[in-house]
């Protein structure tokens, strides 16, 4: 089952979205596919297979994207779709989905955008047909696409890795953390890599702590089934939190590549341990529809972290998100070490910022002399790089993701191993809060007033 992903240019492509009717598809995937419609070099090589359950022609399908897609856009995008209508549970509907696939006999991508307890029972019934198979054309590629959360623990992350690898080989599964699509993500491996000033400091000689925030302004809004099942431990920090940290602390991989990048992830997954928590709902959760009255789901979380290598013994990782917190951000701070002279009346530390959204960014905090004719003092100052002040718009993550998946490019993708190795610690963390009562914390605050004293006691404080 060779992945042939370098004749790319010559093919026809047909992305197979399942769960076409669903919300994924309609907030995220059909406006990120218009978008790429306006400059994309494989516009004229590829069609959307759209499958649903209901009953309804190509034209009621599209009509429904009337309100997220421009109306300059619509006729062309909406002509490379096709709607089929398919329940993907059952196995007769997709031995006619795989008729329907053998007469274009193109390369193809099936995008799962269906809930994940869905997975294994749709992955097990596309082995069963042979959709996994290519066509009489051997050349083109067949590639798999699906969202976190990949499992809920170990265990089901095991089986779900299990069913996917015995009908896709490694390299046709794309497992989607949009997180990697993001920018001034892929922008911390340049950072980091490309100018060696920083590599030199980054350990734990030289930097202090680390910390990692991801705060939301909204609340669960519809998803209260869901969240119930995952919490903010699940739901973010599992995936999102732990890729951008082991993209952060990992080893310099050997090259740019998907297997050295991945592998170099892998290995600060698997030396991670914690030692403290917050657990924290905001008020109002257990009124939420689909929420239990005795909910003891966290809406906040916040971690004390540690890496178990040579480069980060004794550095502390503090890891904070939440839902309806005061404002929607997300920050890397890397905070060094001070100095160890007594030059100057204030001493601070510098911190490195790498700002995610919604400003992107790199941020660098500095002590500086306060221009003045009569007394040297310093202050803080910040230098900060803008990506728009450079480079202008930024495309959209799920753009970034669905050509890199076009392209057979998965190093913003994430490997078995590595959502294996988060969950052996998530696991632990989620048996060790299981049972506490979340602290209550004020819709539009910054979370429990205990998040004070959780760095306090180290001697710290959140950088802000
Ligand atoms: C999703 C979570 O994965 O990420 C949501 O399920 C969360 O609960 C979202 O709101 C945050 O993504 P972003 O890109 O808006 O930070």
């Amino acid at each position: 089952m060779k992945d042939n992903c370098n004749k790319v240019l010559n093919k026809n492509i047909e992305i197979i979205i399942f769960g076409a009717t669903g919300d994924l598809a309609h907030k995220k995937l059909f406006p990120s596919i218009s978008n790429l419609f306006k400059d994309f070099k494989y516009k004229d090589k590829f069609n959307i297979l759209a499958l649903g359950r209901n009953e309804e022609t190509t034209s009621d399908f599209t009509q429904r994207f009337n309100d997220t897609i421009d109306k300059e856009n619509r006729e062309q995008f909406y002509s490379k779709i096709e709607y089929f209508v398919c329940d993907f549970l059952k196995k007769e509907d997709l031995e006619k989905l795989k008729i329907r696939l053998d007469k274009t006999c193109s390369s193809k991508i099936l995008y799962l955008a269906i809930p994940p307890s869905l997975y294994e029972a749709v992955i097990l019934n596309i082995e069963e047909v042979g959709l996994n198979k290519p066509c009489s054309n051997h050349n083109n590629f067949i590639r798999i696409v699906l969202e976190k959360p990949f499992g809920e623990n170990l265990k089901t992350s095991k089986s779900l890795n299990k069913t996917l690898l015995s009908g896709f080989s490694e390299n046709q599964i794309f497992r989607i953390d949009h997180y990697l699509g993001k920018e001034p993500i892929q922008n911390i491996f340049s950072f980091r890599f490309a100018n060696n000033i920083f590599e030199n400091l980054w350990n734990n000689n030289y930097i202090d702590n680390i910390q990692i925030k991801v705060s939301e302004d909204i609340g669960i809004e519809t998803r209260g089934f869901f969240y119930e099942q995952t919490g903010a431990l699940v739901d973010v920090f599992q995936n999102h939190i732990l890729q951008m940290l082991s993209v952060l602390t990992m080893d310099t991989p050997y090259l740019f590549e998907e297997k050295y990048i991945r592998k170099e992830k892998n290995n600060i997954l698997k030396k991670l341990t914690f030692s403290d928590v917050i657990k924290g709902q905001y008020i109002g959760y257990k009124e939420e529809n689909n929420v239990s009255p005795d909910s003891l789901t966290e809406t906040y979380i916040a971690l004390k972290l540690e890496i178990k290598n040579s480069r980060w013994r004794n550095v502390p990782i503090y890891i904070e998100t939440g839902k309806f917190l005061k404002e929607k951000k997300t920050e890397i701070s890397v905070v060094f070490k001070k100095g160890n002279n007594n030059l100057f009346k204030k001493n601070g530390h510098n911190v490195l910022k790498f700002l995610i959204q919604p400003a992107l960014g790199i941020g660098l905090t500095m002590l500086a002399k306060i221009p003045s004719i009569y007394d040297y003092e310093v202050s803080n100052i910040n230098m900060l790089y803008n990506f728009s002040d450079y480079f202008g718009e930024v495309k959209s993550e799920y753009e970034k993701l669905l050509i890199d998946c076009i392209e057979g490019n998965q190093i913003n993708f994430t490997r078995s191993d590595e959502i294996e190795s988060s969950w052996i610690l998530v696991d632990k963390i989620k048996t060790d809060i299981k049972n506490k009562k979340p602290i209550l914390y004020k819709k539009g605050s910054l979370g429990p007033t205990e998040r004070d004293m959780f760095l306090k006691k180290d001697n710290r404080y959140w950088i802000s």
